[in-house]
């Protein structure tokens, strides 16, 4: 189409879906509508982000989650409006939060089918020094009948229909994928509508930057830090790698599929399964960057293949170009 200032034939986020829903086989709509819902919360999410500071959203909420997480008035209200946006939808059957210990259960008359995995605030350390903080989901169909249960929660990776992040960041982007590649929109706050401005998003297959809090070196595993020592140090005349954490998981790996690169939150000493979420964080993530041709790993096995035991149990994770990930196996297998 021209250049001009108003696209007169936009591809919104909402016709997206409503086009690849209408190729789904026997669709409903649900779907649409939970994505939709889903688009409306991470608005009002961008909106209350960007005046936190004046609407004295800053600051802890006084309470600690069942992950051990100071809880910040943020996170409260993030997820509040997830909840409340998607059990308005109709479309959910049940829906796991980093902020509730247990399964969240829709009322009854406003049951569908799907399950959601959400993490509403990530990065919420990051709120009062305002570095970009994010929205993570997965979207699964249910698995039982009857009375939802912790099963429609516990599926594999694999199982996901359709998974994306929103990042808060200079702009607000939601990267989207329902199995048929990766997809950027960013909101267009004139409209408040997310434009599609990247389809089928491609991670380069080697890149230049390693991405992890080098603040545990003294708690990791020898393979990370001779991984570390490699990229550093590199023995074989290639050039040493660029370093870059902000410490927000959506930042990091955003940066991760649009310049290349490794993400990495290992396991250490102190925290044995490493810090992050397997259903609302490293499955959603893991999901993504394979939609975008990058791998995802525990380390020991592809995080979509690690069946969940626990809502919100934690593994070690390992994500970004194929290239790269390889060789940080290389080092697992080299120092196991
Ligand atoms: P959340 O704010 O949702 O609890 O997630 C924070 C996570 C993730 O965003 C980030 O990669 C990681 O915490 C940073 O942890 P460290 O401060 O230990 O590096
Ligand atoms: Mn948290
Ligand atoms: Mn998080
Ligand atoms: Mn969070």
């Amino acid at each position: 189409s021209d250049q001009s200032a108003f696209d007169t034939d936009v591809w919104t986020l909402t016709r997206f879906v409503i086009e690849t829903g209408r190729q789904a086989k026997g669709a409903t709509g649900e779907l649409t509508q939970l994505i939709n819902a889903m688009l409306t919360a991470i608005k009002a999410i961008s909106s209350a982000v960007r005046k936190a500071g004046l609407a004295h959203l800053q600051g802890i909420a006084g309470s600690v989650n069942v992950t051990g997480d100071d809880v910040k008035k943020l996170d409260v209200l993030s997820n509040d409006l997830v909840i409340n946006m998607l059990r308005a939808s109709y479309s959910t059957c049940c829906m796991v939060s980093e902020e509730n210990k247990d399964l969240i259960v829709t009322p009854k008359d406003k049951r569908g089918k799907y399950v959601v995995c959400f993490d509403p605030l990530d990065g919420s350390s990051n709120i009062d020094c305002l570095a970009s903080i994010g929205t993570i989901f997965a979207i699964y169909k249910r698995v039982t009948e009857g009375e939802p249960t912790d099963q429609d929660a516990l599926q594999q990776g694999n199982n996901i229909v359709c998974a994306g992040y929103a990042l808060y960041g200079s702009a607000t982007l939601v990267a989207l994928s329902t199995g048929a590649g990766l997809n950027f929109f960013m909101l267009d706050p004139a409209v408040g509508e997310f434009i599609l401005t990247e389809r089928n998003v491609r991670i380069k297959p080697k890149g230049k930057i390693y991405s992890l809090n080098e603040g545990y070196a003294k708690y990791f595993h020898p393979s990370i830090n001779e991984y570390l020592k490699h990229k550093k140090y590199p023995e074989d005349g290639s050039s040493p790698y660029g370093a870059r954490y902000v410490g927000s998981m959506v930042s990091d790996v955003h940066r991760t599929i649009a310049y290349g690169g490794i993400f990495m939150y290992p396991a250490n000493e102190k925290s044995p399964k490493g810090k992050l979420r397997l259903l609302y964080e490293c499955n959603p993530i893991a999901f993504l960057i394979e939609q975008a041709g990058g791998l995802a790993t525990t380390g020991s096995q592809r995080v979509l293949d690690v069946q969940p035991e626990a809502l919100h149990q934690r593994v070690p994770f390992v994500v970004g170009s194929p290239d790269d990930v390889n060789e940080y196996l290389s080092f697992v297998k080299k120092f196991a």
